[in-house]
């Protein structure tokens, strides 16, 4: 794995500026060397400014919504509509703006238990892949991550056994002690380690100390993010300066 690039913004609007540009090149890097964009939408709140900006014509014209495959990184256990799913801020911020066909959006599965959901979830990556889900892990071009102040992504926390779930794309999560307080779906380490691009969007004073020791090699039972290292692939930190007060500090 190459070293990850870090790059401090002013604030989190020119944080989700930047994510944005960097979204719509590999976008179009993908389409052009391979007809087609395979991208894993982070959650939480961090990325719904860079959703809004995808969304507006001058972004969003650039990509070619027909070739691009949308996927979520992981889900909170609820309704599609409840303001705390991850696929409802997406589709508010994004996918109701942008001409991306229905066919490719593939929202994590919430309508039955978590497990179930995760079984399901990891057929539908192999299918809209074209991969066998017994071999590699599927390649996306791009995963956008956030990072919680416990050092959590996706739905990965700090000593939880989806930690360990390196055999599955998919799994079950238990609520993490960060709100909100719901069982998740989250793909995998393999899966994020297996991305052709990932990029962490961070942003706030609170993220600070969780950076810092992912950055400095914390353990990724502490510090979960700190296990995403792309086998092959890149890894980029897009942070705003509150986030990144504790850098470059022995
Ligand atoms: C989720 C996310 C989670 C999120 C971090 C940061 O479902 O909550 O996948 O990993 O990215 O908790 O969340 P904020 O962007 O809201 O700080």
């Amino acid at each position: 794995m190459s070293a990850p690039t870090v790059t401090i913004c002013p604030n989190a609007d020119d944080l989700a500026r930047q994510a944005a540009d960097l979204f719509v090149r590999t976008a179009e890097d993908a389409v052009r060397e391979r007809g087609a964009f395979f991208v894993a939408l982070a959650g939480g709140s961090t990325p719904e400014k860079t959703y809004a900006l995808l969304a507006r014509p001058e972004r969003a014209r650039r990509i070619a919504w027909a070739s691009t495959f949308l996927f979520f990184g992981d889900e909170r256990l609820v309704p599609q509509d409840d303001s705390r799913s991850n696929f409802a801020l997406a589709r508010r911020a994004l996918l109701d703006a942008v001409p991306v066909p229905d066919a490719n959006v593939f929202p994590i599965p919430t309508d039955r238990s978590a497990a179930e959901g995760a079984r399901a979830y990891a057929a539908t990556l192999a299918r809209a892949f074209g991969v066998d889900e017994k071999g590699a892990p599927p390649p996306f071009d791009l995963v956008l991550l956030g990072l919680g102040d416990d050092g959590h992504t996706a739905s990965l926390f700090p000593g939880a056994p989806a930690l360990a779930a390196n055999e599955v794309w998919t799994t079950a999560s238990p609520p993490g002690t960060l709100p909100p307080p719901v069982e998740r779906i989250t793909l995998t380490y393999p899966v994020l380690n297996a991305a052709r691009s990932v990029v962490f969007l961070v942003a706030g004073a609170n993220k600070a100390a969780a950076l810092r020791d992912v950055l400095e090699g914390a353990s990724p039972q502490l510090r979960p993010a700190a296990g995403v290292r792309p086998t092959e692939g890149g890894v980029t930190w897009l942070v705003d300066a509150a986030a990144a007060v504790g850098l470059g500090q022995t």
